[in-house]
């Protein structure tokens, strides 16, 4: 089968199509054939060693995968071959295997796709999806005025649908471009900021009544982070649950202070850890069902065939994309 795959960590450049043996499913085990492969802002850092979680070398990157069953393992039942599916390696624990024309998961972890879904749209409501899905659970905006930054991303155009949805009292969107603002508000967005403007904190704070937004989903991290922290509302939640410039981003005393004196708080999030195999199939039924009532509205920025994989990551270093990015074997 073919691959792409890294031996270094570096630029996009590092990326090399190998031909590995197509892998045989062990017990309990499934082989998809790849249909479609997310691609993932953590994998461009990953590809650089700059994510939480350092591959082994080589190694190929990419653990979204949506596919039809190829083959089955010894012990499997309830699956059949030649089904539609979704192969989430990461709830199976899994950081790399997806950037392949196969991929083998543990049964438990396999998902069936509806008929009306494009594997495309699948990929883009396992990590992106589950992540917002569970952003709502977790911190719910009910009543609140939100703020979500990356708005027009993976993540953001999902989340400003289902924070709407959820009851949100009104939802801000913050992105870099006026195309991306344009896009979020076709979402829903009742607002829109550029955070790229010096003065985007006051801009935000007009649009929430004059106090700022009661919850603040954030993703970008460093100064992004810190404006954030001052546009946030007394009683506001600064939800952390992505760490692109985490180094840059400094808690102070004077954060501190703010924090006490306005009775705010700091939330760290991170999906992966509230999975387990039921809440996994639940959440992705969940947000199957919503996409094939046409209740969210999914977005594929592009898709670009297996061996174009460095310019997927560098559309998506470079700020280039809306909604999901897709490789396709
Ligand atoms: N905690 C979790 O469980 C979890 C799970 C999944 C993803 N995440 C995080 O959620 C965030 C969004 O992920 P995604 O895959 O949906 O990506 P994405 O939002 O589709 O793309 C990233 C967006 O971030 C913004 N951005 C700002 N500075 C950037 C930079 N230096 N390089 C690249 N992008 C930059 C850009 O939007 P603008 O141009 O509008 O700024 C860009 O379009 C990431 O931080 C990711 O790590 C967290």
């Amino acid at each position: 089968m073919r691959a792409v795959q890294i031996s270094r960590f570096g630029g996009p450049e590092v990326f090399e199509i190998v031909e590995p043996p197509t892998p045989i499913p062990g017990h309990g085990q499934v082989l998809v054939r790849v249909r479609a492969v997310g691609v993932n802002l953590a994998e461009t850092l990953m590809r650089q060693n700059r994510y939480a979680v350092t591959p082994e070398l080589p190694a190929v990157l990419g653990n979204e995968v949506a596919g039809v069953i190829e083959a089955l393992g010894a012990g499997v039942g309830g699956l059949a071959v030649g089904a539609r599916v979704v192969a989430p390696l990461f709830a199976a624990g899994a950081f790399v295997g997806g950037y392949a024309e196969y991929v083998l998961i543990d049964a438990d972890f396999v998902v069936p796709l509806p008929d009306t879904l494009s594997f495309e749209v699948a990929t883009a409501l396992m990590i992106q999806g589950l992540t917002a899905l569970y952003l709502i659970k977790q911190i719910p905006p009910h009543g609140k005025t939100v703020l979500i930054s990356a708005a027009a991303g993976g993540v953001g155009s999902l989340l400003l649908q289902l924070a709407n949805r959820a009851g949100a009292r009104a939802v801000i969107a913050a992105a870099s471009t006026t195309a991306k603002l344009d896009f979020a508000r076709s979402l829903g967005a009742h607002a829109c900021v550029n955070y790229t403007w010096a003065d985007w904190v006051e801009q935000t704070r007009a649009m929430s009544g004059g106090a700022g937004p009661d919850i603040i989903y954030e993703s970008i991290g460093g100064a992004v982070t810190n404006a954030s922290l001052k546009a946030l509302a007394p009683l506001g939640q600064l939800v952390i649950y992505g760490a692109l410039n985490i180094q840059s981003f400094q808690l102070g005393v004077p954060e501190l202070l703010g924090l006490i004196f306005k009775n705010q708080s700091i939330t760290g999030f991170a999906f992966a850890p509230l999975l387990t195999p039921g809440s996994l199939k639940t959440g992705l039924a969940e947000l199957f069902d919503l996409a094939v009532r046409a209740q969210i509205k999914v977005t594929i920025s592009k898709t670009f065939p297996l061996e174009h994989v460095a310019e997927a990551h560098r559309a998506l270093e470079g700020r280039h994309t809306t909604g999901k990015l897709v490789l396709v074997p």
